[in-house]
């Protein structure tokens, strides 16, 4: 077995929803999505995934409807489909799976758009505590008119300022994080008490470990102190999706992992080459940015089996709502459109260049007409993300082209159906990477947190000294945060 390949990191890309890329497949009769709201369902989810080693399960999370098609604001075709809808807080299972399992990390979605700040570090830092420091924050900045409207705007913040928003929101959270409290500051400890044989004079924290930050920015005004005490992380393990210049900028800036979705691994490299690089030129470690693609994999004994499965599961698609999906992620609605209208040649820039990378990407669709038809048909089984479907063979050759071509370090795999394509992953497509060398037999640091397993580095729990927000680090025996000091120069 060769040692030196890269260890592939896999996730699990799941919701809290009967659907998340899979509308209408909560028929299929081995599908238990609509067990989503009980917790007994998460957590045998994450002690079956913990079993096979998955590095994480990682929530996707919307906070408005999919309503564009057929819209505006109607959520009609959404509803029947259970297009990522209903949708329930993932946040709350964490603990709950958390309590049920030890190495396993959750990488949960949350906004900068609609949170406060303040608020949205006391929920990770206490996720963080309770989950012995497996908790990752997937930043993003939200696409959803709907979700706007119902927080109180009359439309998105433009695209761009969203961005900016969220890198002074980074600052406050990493301010509360990791400079509020001194890594010492908590003194109480049972053990060294009863050792002395009295508690009197020992106190909870030492007062001047614990400081205000004094936020005042553009967009927040927070002045502190954090709420919670120094959790095992302090910072959760950052991940974000996010393509366009400014995301990968932020990306570059902030997150230690980046999820991507494209159809061939060759598209997807300049992204990948611009997100490293850009993270160097910020004296990072572009290595520490551990891209990771979204994939739907279909895996059976033979190639031909695999397809069977494929066209099997995609007769219990619903395909008004895959078009409510289109329209909820690009803002377009394909229903003022006639259904013989070939989306190749249509006028609206943005639906006509996606459409073609479809058209030029997406394989067995040469030549055919991208009519709705056809589009609802794509985005019925694992979204917008690519489907890699086959024998074991071909799978585990595919995801290494990805690998070697792409870049990548790794895949978050979505769902057909819940839990049965993870438990043909687990059976099949597992072992063998692992013959390949490529997938790890057991957890790098059983026990540890998410961002030890995800570097493969026991002790290393707190973001490294190269990242932006080390400078707010206030370490044991520090008078202040040092970057409070020079801010009052
Ligand atoms: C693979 C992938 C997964 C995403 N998951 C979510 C999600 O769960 N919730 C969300 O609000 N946005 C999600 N997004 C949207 C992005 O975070 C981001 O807001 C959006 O892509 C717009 O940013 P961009 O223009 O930089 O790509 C996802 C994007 C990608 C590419």
């Amino acid at each position: 077995m060769s040692t030196d390949k890269k260890q592939l990191i896999i996730n699990a890309f799941a919701m809290h929803s009967p659907g998340h890329l899979n509308p209408g497949l909560f028929r299929y009769p081995a599908d238990k999505g609509a067990d989503y709201k009980n917790i007994k369902h998460w957590i045998s989810f994450a002690q079956k995934l913990e079993e096979a080693k998955f590095h994480a399960i990682f929530f996707a999370d919307v906070l408005g409807g999919y309503d564009v098609y057929k819209g505006p604001a109607n959520l009609d075709p959404t509803i029947p489909a259970a297009a990522q809808f209903p949708i329930n807080d993932p946040l709350y299972s964490i603990p709950a799976m958390a309590a049920a399992t030890e190495s396993i990390g959750f990488g949960v979605t949350a906004s900068t758009t609609y949170e406060a700040p303040y608020a949205l570090a006391r929920r990770f830092s206490t996720v963080d505590h309770l989950s012995n420091g497996r908790v990752g924050w997937n930043i993003v900045t939200s696409y959803l008119e709907s979700a706007a409207r119902n927080f109180g705007l009359d439309t998105q913040i433009e695209h761009d300022e969203r961005y900016r928003i969220a890198d002074e929101y980074l600052d406050v959270t990493y301010k509360l994080w990791e400079a509020s409290w001194r890594d010492d500051a908590v003194e109480w400890n049972k053990d060294s008490a009863n050792i002395n044989g009295s508690t009197k004079g020992y106190r909870y924290a030492d007062p001047r470990g614990v400081r205000e930050i004094n936020h005042k920015g553009k967009y927040f005004q927070v002045p502190g102190p954090h709420l919670c005490e120094p959790s095992p992380q302090r910072t959760p393990f950052l991940l974000q999706a996010g393509t366009s210049t400014a995301g990968k900028a932020f990306a570059a800036k902030h997150a230690e992992a980046v999820f991507l979705h494209a159809q061939k691994p060759e598209l997807v490299r300049p992204s990948v080459d611009s997100i490293r690089q850009q993270a160097a030129d910020l004296g990072r470690n572009p290595r520490d940015i551990k891209i990771v693609a979204g994939a739907l994999v279909i895996v059976a004994e033979t190639d031909d089996a695999a397809y069977a499965k494929f066209e099997q599961l995609k007769k219990y698609g619903d395909r008004e709502g895959a078009l409510a999906l289109f329209g909820g992620w690009t803002g377009y609605d394909l229903s003022t459109y006639t259904d013989d209208q070939d989306f190749r040649f249509v006028e609206q820039p943005a639906v006509r260049s996606m459409v073609n990378h479809w058209a030029s990407t997406v394989p067995g669709t040469e030549g055919k007409k991208w009519d709705k038809n056809t589009i609802a048909d794509y985005l019925t089984l694992g979204g917008n993300g690519v489907k890699i479907i086959g024998s074991v063979q071909t799978v585990a050759d595919e995801l290494e082209r990805w690998v070697t071509v792409g870049d990548v370090d790794g895949f978050n795999l979505s769902y057909a159906s819940i839990p049965d394509t993870f438990d043909d992953v687990i059976r099949l497509l597992l072992p063998e990477l692992r013959r390949r060398g490529l997938f790890w037999s057991d957890y790098a640091v059983k026990g540890g947190t998410f961002r030890e397993n995800m570097y493969g580095q026991q002790g290393r729990s707190r973001l490294p000294d190269s990242h932006y927000a080390a400078k707010f680090a206030w370490r044991k025996g520090e008078e202040a945060p040092p970057y409070s000091l020079k801010e009052h120069q």
